[in-house]
């Protein structure tokens, strides 16, 4: 069992002076027990993986499906893995509906992302109407059919509703707890994502973190806005 992962996606915030000043103070407070990984623009992977403590790791925030070529923009995650990273994220929310990356390209670059050596956390949850109009689990069950063909180990999921991210409004434990445990359900039909946790993402703050992972089904959280301030990142990751 691993233990659960408190991740911090920075999205396109952060220059290197603010890394570095991240790293100063977060570096002075205790090392939480849960694993944590920091996800920040590329150009600041290596410095942010050169300020990390023993066994905090470091991610990429998409890949391309491609190893290598003429893809100008893109980024290769066999690049992500040699400059340090252990993770990268897939299908983040905001690259399927502010980008348009459509559901056919995940499977790919999941696939790839594996063959580079790096573990993905393959991100998935519904729009506002989509929940409204009662269609939560299809919409989450359809995004994880990217996973087929994939190994059985090797990557983890991230339950992000889309109405929850940046907009204040987390979701119910209890809600969340429902949705993980059916994506745990459609993994184990599968035989797919023996070793995955589910993490929860959206509107996860100090305030909500223990409750949010201290419920069943929660295995680490997937941190936003909260997780760029040290203090704050460093409530959430040790909130249980
Ligand atoms: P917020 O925590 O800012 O809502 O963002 C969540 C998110 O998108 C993490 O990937």
């Amino acid at each position: 069992m691993l233990k659960k992962l408190v991740a911090a996606n920075w999205k396109m915030y952060k220059v290197q002076i603010d890394v570095s000043d991240f790293f100063g103070k977060w570096n002075r407070l205790e090392t939480p027990k849960e694993e944590i990984a920091f996800f920040p623009q590329d150009p600041l992977i290596p410095l942010a993986k050169s300020l990390l403590r023993p066994g905090e790791k470091v991610g990429g925030q998409n890949c391309s499906e491609r190893k290598e070529g003429a893809f100008t923009g893109d980024t290769s995650p066999y690049l992500l893995k040699n400059v340090g990273c252990e993770y990268v994220l897939i299908g983040h929310s905001e690259r399927r509906h502010v980008f348009g990356e459509k559901n056919e390209v995940m499977g790919p670059k999941l696939k790839n992302a594996m063959e580079a050596g790096l573990r993905p956390v393959y991100c998935v949850g519904e729009k506002l109407e989509e929940r409204e109009a009662g269609k939560t689990i299809e919409v989450v069950f359809a995004q994880l059919e990217a996973l087929n063909g994939l190994s059985a180990t090797g990557y983890d999921i991230a339950y992000e509703p889309v109405w929850a991210i940046g907009t204040g409004k987390v979701a119910k434990p209890e809600d969340a707890s429902l949705v993980h445990g059916k994506i745990k359900e459609w993994l184990e039909e599968k035989g797919l994502g023996e070793d995955a946790r589910v993490l929860y993402g959206g509107s996860v703050k100090p305030d909500n973190a223990t409750e949010l992972l201290s419920s069943s089904g929660i295995d680490g959280l997937l941190v936003g806005g909260a997780s760029l301030d040290p203090e704050s990142f460093h409530k959430i990751a040790t909130a249980v």
